[in-house]
């Protein structure tokens, strides 16, 4: 990680209030791809990592039974609660976790995080894939900026200062490592896209 959780933090913690008029057209096709494939029914707990202002959370919140954002920015979650409110949604709660310790010990049917983990290094990813798969969810849907060629130094999707996103086939290496099978993978922009992994797990296999 390039700047410590509480750099990181505080640096959210200034942005909260513009995030949500800040967006690009490949975040918000990102996003939209995040929702679709996490596609949570009734039953389903969902958990969102960096959950930020609850973009993913909120939007997934009207057909599952209950989602979980954890974010290490109170300025970025106060705004997801304030949507929250505002929108009368209540079966969404946010507080404070990380990626590697979330706070949270389950259920959690379905994770996922969109536009945060390349916050992590390389390894730190590995970390919390692992904890991610402990939670044994039936998917993890990751958007996020990720690589799928070399990326073009003069357009970077990404702050190299701050910023530390991995290719395609280390977050591929990893999901698969933690036991995940990478069902799809959907290319957004060159620097920019969403892979979902299943697992299945021993609920769908009770009669
Ligand atoms: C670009 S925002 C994305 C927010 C949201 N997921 C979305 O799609 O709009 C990245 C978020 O990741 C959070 N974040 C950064 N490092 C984190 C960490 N180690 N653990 C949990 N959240 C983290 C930041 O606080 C920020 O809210």
């Amino acid at each position: 990680m390039k700047r410590t959780v509480e750099e990181h933090a505080a640096r959210f913690d200034e942005h909260a209030p513009a995030y949500d008029d800040s967006k690009t057209p490949e975040y918000r096709a990102c996003a939209d791809l995040v929702v679709d494939h996490a596609a949570p029914g009734a039953d389903d707990v969902v958990l969102d990592l960096g959950t930020g202002t609850g973009a993913i959370a909120l939007a997934l919140a009207g057909d599952a039974e209950r989602v979980v954002g954890r974010d290490i920015s109170e300025g970025m979650m106060d705004e997801a609660r304030a949507k929250a409110a505002d929108e009368s949604i209540e079966n969404v709660a946010f507080d404070y976790g990380t990626f590697r310790e979330p706070a949270y010990d389950g259920p959690a049917t379905i994770v996922v995080s969109n536009f945060a983990m390349h916050h992590l290094a390389n390894e730190e990813k590995r970390e919390a894939i692992d904890r991610i798969a402990a939670y044994d969810p039936d998917r993890f849907v990751l958007g996020d900026v990720m690589f799928f060629g070399e990326p073009d130094p003069d357009e970077p999707f990404f702050s190299p200062d701050v910023d530390d996103p991995a290719t395609v086939g280390h977050l591929v290496d990893a999901l698969t490592d933690a036991g995940f099978a990478v069902t799809a993978a959907e290319r957004v922009h060159d620097q920019v896209g969403v892979l979902v992994a299943e697992r299945h797990s021993d609920r769908e296999a009770a009669p």
